[in-house]
């Protein structure tokens, strides 16, 4: 795995892309991001249900969690990128559910809440770009309750021999310019979850070829 960009540069970037972030993320995976977004609420998110969206990022799967969760649930957005929560708090506002949102700062490999706490933990794409990204996936389990649900999506290698060959030369160049690859690289995080004991109620690949996400939904037994 690629080493991860330093996270005082993670954060810059992310400042920086978060006014256009929507826009440049649907256009490279060819809006399979929102698909992915979907799936992990829709199978994770329960009516009433405390959320949290780790690396929240401007909000797309927040408002969905939001929306689902009604108007007796709650989400906290958590994210490094004050620039991204401030998109994500005007998307709120606008969508008229910001008394059903939080907005909170921070790094996901260390985060200020109870182990526990939370009924759903759904991270769209952000676990890519840590630098342990087996680690944030622990710290997420970590702070949900027992009998609740994780929803997770992230950038994966290609399955196909030949298109992962395209792909590593084409993510070689790329890397070299962090506004375009936002730091995010292909990452495997399923394996820790069930070595933490969480059992697997939903998986599936998908995105375009050259830049696939695997996406699951993981129990952690009661
Ligand atoms: C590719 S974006 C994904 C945003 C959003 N979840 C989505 O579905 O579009 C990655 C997000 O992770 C955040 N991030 C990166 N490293 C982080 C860290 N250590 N702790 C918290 N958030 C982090 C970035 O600021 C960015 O908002």
């Amino acid at each position: 795995m690629r080493k991860a960009l330093e996270r005082s540069t993670l954060q810059k970037v992310y400042d920086r892309t978060a006014g256009r972030y929507d826009r440049q993320h649907a256009f490279f995976t060819l809006s399979s991001d929102a698909r992915g977004r979907r799936m992990v609420v829709e199978h994770a998110v329960d009516e009433g249900d405390k959320v949290l969206d780790a690396g929240a990022g401007t909000g797309g799967t927040a408002l969905l969690a939001a929306r689902l969760a009604g108007k007796h649930g709650k989400v906290v957005c958590y994210d490094l990128s004050q620039g991204m929560l401030e998109v994500a708090e005007a998307k709120a506002r606008e969508a008229g559910l910001s008394g059903r949102m939080e907005f909170m700062a921070g790094d996901m490999l260390k985060m200020p809440f109870l182990t526990g706490s939370f009924d759903a933990v759904v991270s769209t794409y952000s676990l890519c770009p840590l630098y342990d990204p087996a680690e944030g996936a622990r710290e997420l389990y970590r702070v949900l309750r027992p009998g609740g649900l994780m929803g997770v999506a992230h950038s994966a290698e290609p399955r196909n021999m030949l298109v992962r060959l395209c792909a590593h030369m084409v993510e070689s160049v790329a890397w070299h310019i962090p506004a375009l690859t936002l730091g995010c690289r292909p990452v495997s995080v399923l394996p820790a979850l069930k070595e933490a004991g969480a059992e697997v109620l939903f998986e599936d690949s998908i995105g375009v070829p050259l830049w696939p996400f695997d996406v699951f939904v993981v129990k952690k037994p009661s």
